[in-house]
């Protein structure tokens, strides 16, 4: 068995309690003050919220998780909120009643089937491109609405809420959402995103209805203990590894668990008894080589200029425009690199930069790739 998962949310032995963060959120969440969770992509929001749900859980909260990352339009909104509440055994009796108040012309779209027995099965299935655009709104408004009939304590989390932001609607979602919150006192928000500058922008721009509704929180880093936990993850199948070289990992990847855990997978699937400098260095060379084509396909997609100043921001991982650095990658003004760095992260291959002029990748393994391509084999 390996001890090491990545790419899909984890749970149980795959998981590291985060314990801070944890417990600030649900001091929060019990003073029905809404949260929202800033972080990069990876390093463990979903996987947060799906624990901090089944904490809700234990302490009699009816909890509902909507994941919004696909949805590209209102009716993909509904369909997501619909499936979500749907999935929920408890509160299914009360979301029935609900359906049954849904006026006569948005049936021909909603349909379903329930049994009450002791364990109701329940099918709900929603034709939503039988609605128009008008209904589909007015649906979307009469179940948010419902929400506050469901239970005594409910805690709703929407995961990568950017997306709410970025539909063309003229914030139409994003305002009757809020005005859900502040009539329902029996329901407190989580709202998650990892593209920064959108979701700042959707909670901290007083034009916008979110304006300071919200408790922000920056998803935090880990600290000492995911060295410690990776370690003990090694030892329990006999490998060892120094915490050294964990933190040498850790660095390299942008302290992202996601990328961790798939190094550590693949040391693993690979047998390396004695994991050291060289075998982190040598098993992402491996990984990212298996990522050639994918990397070149993006590499090919940028203009000559924007491929120079990713490389440059790859190998040496700051956005900077001294004299030299700039000829080295054949860059003819400082310009141009802030030109190329704000067309790469609306590509979403570079993150926007924390400040202090550091340039962080979408994909540390992307950088990683870009280092052993062009700076020399063996430098990562
Ligand atoms: N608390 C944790 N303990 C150990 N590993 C973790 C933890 N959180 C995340 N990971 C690692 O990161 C991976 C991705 O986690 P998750 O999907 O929760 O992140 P995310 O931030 O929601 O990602 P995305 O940006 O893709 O939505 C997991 O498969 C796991 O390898
Ligand atoms: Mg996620």
């Amino acid at each position: 068995m390996n001890p090491f998962k990545y790419g899909d949310p984890v749970q149980g032995k795959y998981y590291l309690d985060r314990k801070e963060l944890n417990k600030s959120v649900l001091t929060f969440i019990e003073s029905q003050i809404n949260v929202v969770l800033i972080g990069p992509r990876r390093y463990g929001k979903t996987s947060f919220i799906l624990s901090l749900i089944r904490n809700l859980d234990k302490i009699g909260y009816t909890t509902i998780s909507v994941d919004v990352f696909n949805v590209t339009s209102h009716r993909d909104f509904l369909n997501q909120f619909l499936s979500a509440i749907t999935q929920k055994k408890t509160i299914l009796k009360r979301f029935i009643e609900w359906l049954k108040t849904v006026p006569r012309q948005f049936k021909p779209a909603l349909e379903w089937e329930a049994d009450s027995g002791a364990s109701p099965n329940f099918r709900l299935s929603l034709q939503a491109h039988k609605l128009s655009d008008d209904q589909v709104k007015q649906l979307i408004a009469d179940a948010l609405d419902s929400l506050k009939t469901l239970s005594e304590k409910t805690f709703i989390a929407f995961d990568e809420f950017q997306t709410i932001g970025q539909l063309e609607d003229n914030g139409w979602l994003e305002a009757t959402i809020r005005s859900t919150m502040q009539l329902q006192k029996n329901v407190t928000f989580l709202f998650s995103g990892s593209r920064h500058g959108i979701i700042h922008d959707m909670f901290n721009n007083p034009s916008r209805p979110f304006y300071r509704s919200c408790q922000l929180i920056n998803f935090p880093e880990f600290g000492p203990e995911f060295t410690d936990w990776i370690i003990g993850r090694f030892k329990e199948i006999g490998i060892q590894c120094a915490p050294e070289t964990v933190d040498y990992l850790r660095k390299i990847v942008d302290d992202t668990p996601n990328y961790v855990q798939m190094a550590c997978f693949n040391l693993v699937a690979d047998e390396v008894r004695n994991v050291d400098r060289e075998e982190i260095d040598s098993v992402l060379r491996r990984i990212t080589a298996q990522n050639s084509y994918p990397y070149q396909t993006i590499l090919n997609s940028l203009t000559p200029v924007q491929q120079r100043v990713l490389r440059l921001a790859a190998c040496e991982r700051k956005a900077i425009y001294t004299k030299d650095i700039l000829e080295k990658y054949e860059i003819k003004t400082g310009a141009h690199v802030s030109q190329a760095i704000k067309s790469l992260v609306s590509k979403q291959i570079l993150d926007e930069s924390t400040g202090k002029g550091a340039v962080i990748f979408d994909d540390p393994l992307f950088a990683i790739w870009l280092r052993n391509e062009f700076a020399g084999r063996g430098s990562l």
